[in-house]
């Protein structure tokens, strides 16, 4: 029986999503487009198999066909990071990092990350997050100027000597310099873990520094830049880290593995091996240097006054609009992005100053320098008249008719 028979309702509400996706203009940072062909291996039947334990250490019977999938998607993940070792069963980039300090502290240890406010992620030892209640956590933060002031951490860490030291953030414009955290972190003999979510698919295309061999363990989510499955997976050189972080992983804090997304994040591995990745996550860039440059030519404060990967800050200190109602504003519409705190922050987290941009959706769906100033110049537009209803709706026609020329799926099931 199709899913259409069996249950109208979630079938009814999927194509509803569709349309969503296809007809609005995605810009959060985090999201992307996966490939038909990584959807279709995770609806498929391996979601069915338990296979608890590593390849050819399994706590089931019947998992001869699992571990060679499973051993692909490492083979790949290993040559995609230039690394020696990966696990690929962490079901998310917050149960990655779960792993990574669950390998290398014990609780109460100090670890050293960025603030949330200031572009860091909640696992980055926020108060709220189980890295923050389990560990003791400090922070670095950003300059006025939106960057990271290497002599800062150095300050900070010496004052407050962690046993771990996060770098890699979810709301940073520029390029991270994991050499010189490597710097700072042998200074206090602490370990440098590096969170590549952000930028992972800009790593391996060779878009971004690589975080090897400055880190000694690497983490990132499969679904952001990487366009992959939703999922995480943890990377390292060093042979005692590696089996620390397999225990952590399992049996510390996850039982059965999700066959069915590890054999997807294989299928997504081979696309970010391919030549066709690199033009990909050049256009990314390029896109998101084209966002950046109307919007400063149309007077709009940048956070750090543009930007180096695939995401730019926009920062409204000096407009009388918050994050939150540009934020509305531009999903009225149908662009979809996220309000952000920004450097010098006034407002409170659920309003904030700022919203973060992000190109790595727009670029899957073919929308290259051309389209990017179309729509640059749409957003200011938008802003310059935030409280124009009117305008925006005439806006959201136009863009609708744009993304009709950039199909980019035609169902939603696969
Ligand atoms: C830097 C960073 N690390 C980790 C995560 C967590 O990933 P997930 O949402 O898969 O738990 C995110 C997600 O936003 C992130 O931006």
């Amino acid at each position: 029986m199709s899913l259409e028979c069996f249950d109208q309702e979630v079938f009814n509400l999927t194509n509803q999503e569709l349309k969503r996706q296809c007809e609005g203009l995605e810009m959060i940072a985090s999201e992307n487009f996966t490939l038909p062909e990584v959807m279709e291996v995770m609806g498929s039947i391996l979601t069915n198999k338990y296979a608890e334990g590593y390849p050819n250490k399994r706590y089931y019977g019947g998992c001869e066909v699992v571990d060679e999938i499973e051993n692909i998607a490492i083979e790949r993940c290993k040559k995609l990071f230039k690394c020696n070792f990966a696990n690929v069963q962490p079901n998310s980039g917050s149960q990655a990092n779960q792993g990574v300090y669950a390998a290398l502290l014990n609780p109460g240890d100090k670890i050293l990350g960025m603030d949330l406010s200031h572009g860091g992620h909640l696992t980055h030892g926020a108060k709220v997050s189980s890295s923050g209640k389990i560990y003791e956590s400090f922070f670095y933060g950003v300059e006025l100027d939106g960057r990271i002031n290497y002599e800062k951490v150095r300050e900070i860490a010496h004052i407050v000597k962690p046993k771990l030291i996060v770098c890699g953030a979810s709301a940073y414009a520029r390029f991270i310099d994991f050499a010189k955290f490597r710097e700072i972190a042998d200074e206090v003999g602490a370990y440098l873990f590096a969170d590549i979510a952000h930028i992972a698919g800009l790593v391996v295309a060779g878009e971004h520094p690589d975080p090897f061999p400055h880190a000694h363990v690497v983490s990132s989510t499969t679904h952001k830049t990487l366009r992959g499955p939703r999922g995480g997976i943890i990377m390292s050189n060093d042979e005692e880290i590696a089996k620390k972080i397999n225990s952590a992983i399992f049996p510390g804090i996850q039982g059965g593995p999700l066959m069915h997304v590890i054999a997807a994040k294989a299928v997504g591995f081979k696309f970010n091996l391919s030549e066709e990745w690199k033009i990909y996550a050049k256009q990314v860039r390029s896109n998101a240097q084209v966002l950046a440059k109307v919007l400063m030519d149309r007077k709009y404060k940048l956070v750090s006054d543009g930007t180096d990967n695939h995401l730019v800050l926009m920062s409204f200190l000096d407009r009388d609009f918050s994050g939150k109602d540009a934020d509305i504003a531009l999903g009225n519409s149908g662009i979809t992005v996220n309000k952000n705190t920004v450097p010098g922050e006034i407002r409170s987290p659920f309003i904030t100053s700022g919203l973060r941009l992000g190109t790595p959706a727009l670029t899957a769906r073919g929308f290259k320098e051309k389209e990017m100033e179309i729509v640059a110049n749409y957003i200011a537009d938008i802003l310059d008249d935030i409280n124009n209803v009117n305008l925006q709706k005439e806006i959201k026609q136009k863009l609708q008719v744009l993304a009709s020329n950039f199909i980019i799926y035609e169902k939603a099931m696969f």
